[in-house]
Parts: structure tokens; sequence; C-alpha cells
């Protein structure tokens, strides 16, 4: 009930790109708001169907027939208007007062949590909930889908070593992240793979040293991890042109693998399921409790809730710098 002791009507949006793990979340919440009596709600294709009043009543004995399906059913999207044009936000906030929806839950990245914060702004009531791929939520230490992805991308590196053994070969391989370097820390560490961030860019010289360096003590296939979005942008060389000046000094078959979208796809693993249940929980009985404009996540191991105007601004704390000097153990002097 809310305060007019009325049954309380809840929302949920996915958004941003997609991340295994959001139907959890989605399904989480439909059966924690039928637990608790409340009316719950999902807007179709994140933002947009807000501003689209594009809404539908969770169907919990449907939705949960996704419960091993990595997409989110409900659609996840981008608008970059809600970011840039005001009246668009208004109109979402118009359409959430309309339908009587008391907290709207967001479901998303570091984007998404700003398009929340501006909701709140505007006088809606909302509450973020961590999910992408790039782990880059400032104020949380895990996002829904993060384990789903490394677990992905380490065991296409393992097909991809298999394959370049055979030829002696380099590899090059870009992973997503956007900004955020943690997809390929992890990657690099688990995988013992030197890795490439946005704290240590080589140089093209860099690559072909580390492979000579290699090849001197017999090794056979070489993989470079590269955070995306770095090479081929601020006046750096593509990783396609760095390959071709490796293979052509070093006379090794090099190559570039983007490993691309299969990389947001994959059925969830346990840890980003468990992991969207117990935050969307969290959301509910903050919104149970009258709890409004808060940021769920998870800060040592605990789930937290802090305000989400300060989860917007907080600034990252992190090892990464540290864990790139840490693992990559070849010395380029
Ligand atoms: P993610 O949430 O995964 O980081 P995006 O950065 O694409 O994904 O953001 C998702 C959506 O959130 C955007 O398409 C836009 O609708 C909204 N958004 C992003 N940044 C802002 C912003 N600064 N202000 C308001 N809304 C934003
Ligand atoms: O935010 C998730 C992500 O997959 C990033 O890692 C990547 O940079 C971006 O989305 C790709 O965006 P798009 O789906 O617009 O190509
Ligand atoms: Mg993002």
């Amino acid at each position: 009930m809310n305060k007019s002791n009325k049954k309380l009507k809840l929302a949920i949006i996915c958004s941003g790109g997609n991340s295994p793990g959001m139907n959890n979340a989605v399904i989480g919440f439909a059966k924690k708001c039928a637990q608790c009596n409340i009316d719950a709600y999902y807007f179709l294709w994140g933002y947009k169907g807000i501003t689209n009043n594009d809404i539908h009543p969770c169907n919990l004995r449907y939705l949960e027939e996704f419960t091993n399906r990595g997409n989110t059913i409900i659609g996840s999207g981008r608008l970059p208007a809600f970011a840039t044009d005001v009246n668009v936000r208004k109109k979402a906030v118009k359409n959430l007062k309309k339908n009587g929806i008391d907290c709207l839950l967001v479901v998303g990245g570091e984007g998404s949590y700003q398009g929340a914060y501006k909701l709140s702004q505007l006088g809606a009531k909302v509450i973020a909930i961590p999910a992408t791929i790039d782990n880059d939520v400032n104020s949380t230490q895990y996002t829904i889908g993060f384990d789903t992805c490394l677990n992905q991308v380490s065991k296409l590196i393992n097909d991809i070593t298999d394959c370049f053994s055979s030829h002696d070969g380099i590899n090059l391989i870009e992973i997503m992240g956007r900004a955020c370097p943690d997809l390929t820390i992890n990657t690099g560490i688990g995988s013992n793979i030197y890795m490439v961030t946005k704290y240590n860019i080589l140089k093209t010289e860099d690559f072909i040293k580390i492979v000579k360096h290699c090849k001197s003590q017999g090794k056979r296939a070489i993989n470079f991890v590269v955070t995306e979005k770095i090479y081929g942008t601020n006046n750096l060389p593509t990783l396609a042109s760095i390959a071709k000046k490796i293979e052509a000094t070093t006379g090794h078959m090099t190559r570039v693998t983007t490993i691309g979208y299969i990389q947001r796809g994959g059925t969830p693993s346990a840890r980003d399921r468990l992991i969207a249940n117990y935050l969307v929980d969290k959301a509910v009985d903050l919104a149970k409790q009258g709890i409004f404009n808060k940021a769920v996540g998870i800060n040592n191991k605990q789930i937290v809730a802090i305000e989400l105007k300060r989860a917007v601004t907080m600034k990252r704390k992190s090892h990464n710098r540290y864990l790139v000097n840490k693992f990559n153990k070849i010395n380029l002097q």
C-alpha cells in the first residue's frame, strides 16, 4: 500500500545495451510484486517505451519462461533525446503519473542512471538497478551481466587460442566495455593474456617487442586483449594497421578479432541470476517502505542502497591500474 492506502503500483524498464540477467531482474520483480500484493508493470524498450506509453502488466507465468534466456524479453533501448531534450523527459513523467506509477525501477548502466536521476528531478520516483556488461556504474562494485559476459569472452578466447596455436599466430582481440577496462582486465588476468587498456596504451613497436620476446621463448599463439574504442581514435593507429606491421616485421600471421555482440548474448550465469534477484528484491522492499530515488548496488559483497543523486556523481574507486601493472608481466624496457 502507498501512503493514501492505495495498492502500490510499480513499473520496471531495461535500458541501454542489453545484458544477460536483465530477464532475471524483470522476473524477480514480477515475482516479488506478486508476493507483496503490488501491481507490477513494465514499459517496453526502455525510456522510449515510457515516452510512447508502451506499458504492460507483468504476467509472471509468461515472463518466467524466459529465466534461462540471455536477452531481455521486455526489450532494452537507447533514446539519445532523453539526455538532451527535457520535453522528452517531461513526457515520460507525465505518462508515469497518468498510469499512477508510484515508482519506476530502471535496470541499466551508467547512462540509464543519469536518465533516472533526471526523471527524479522532474518529480518522478525512481530506483536504479545496475545492469550492463561494462561494469561501469560508479556506485556499485558489480553490474548484472558482467559475469556472463566475462565467461562468454573467456570461452571464446579458448577457441581462438586453439585456432591460432595451429598457425603460430598472433591475435589482437578487441573486446567491449566502452571506456571501462573491467572486461579486458578480468579476461586478461583469468586467461593469462597480455592486456591493453587505457592505462597502458601500447605503441606498434611495443606490440612487436612483446611478440619477439614471447616467440624467443618458444610461445605458440600470442594473444592480446584490447579494450575497444582505444585504437583507431585519438590519433592512434587502427588495430588492423598494427597487425599488418607486426606480421611484416615478425613474419608471423597476425589478425584482429573483434568479438562483437556475441559478448552480450548467452544464457545468464548463476551469479548474474542470483544478483539480479537480490538487487530487485532490495529495490521493491525500498519502494514498499516509501523510500525512493535510490541506487541499489553491491559493496563489499553486501546489497546496499545509496541516494541516486550521490550515485550519479560518485567517482569510481578501482584497482584497475594496479591490476594491469601487476598482471602484465612482460617488461618492455
Ligand atoms: P547504459 O545505461 O548501458 O550506460 P546508455 O549510455 O546508452 O546505456 O544509456 C541508456 C539511455 O539512458 C540513453 O539512450 C538515454 O536514453 C539515457 N541517458 C544516457 N545518458 C543520459 C543523460 N546524461 N541524461 C539523461 N538520460 C541519459
Ligand atoms: O554498453 C554496452 C556496450 O556493449 C558497450 O560495451 C559497447 O561499447 C556498446 O554497448 C556498443 O553499443 P551499440 O550497441 O550501440 O553498438
Ligand atoms: Mg554504459
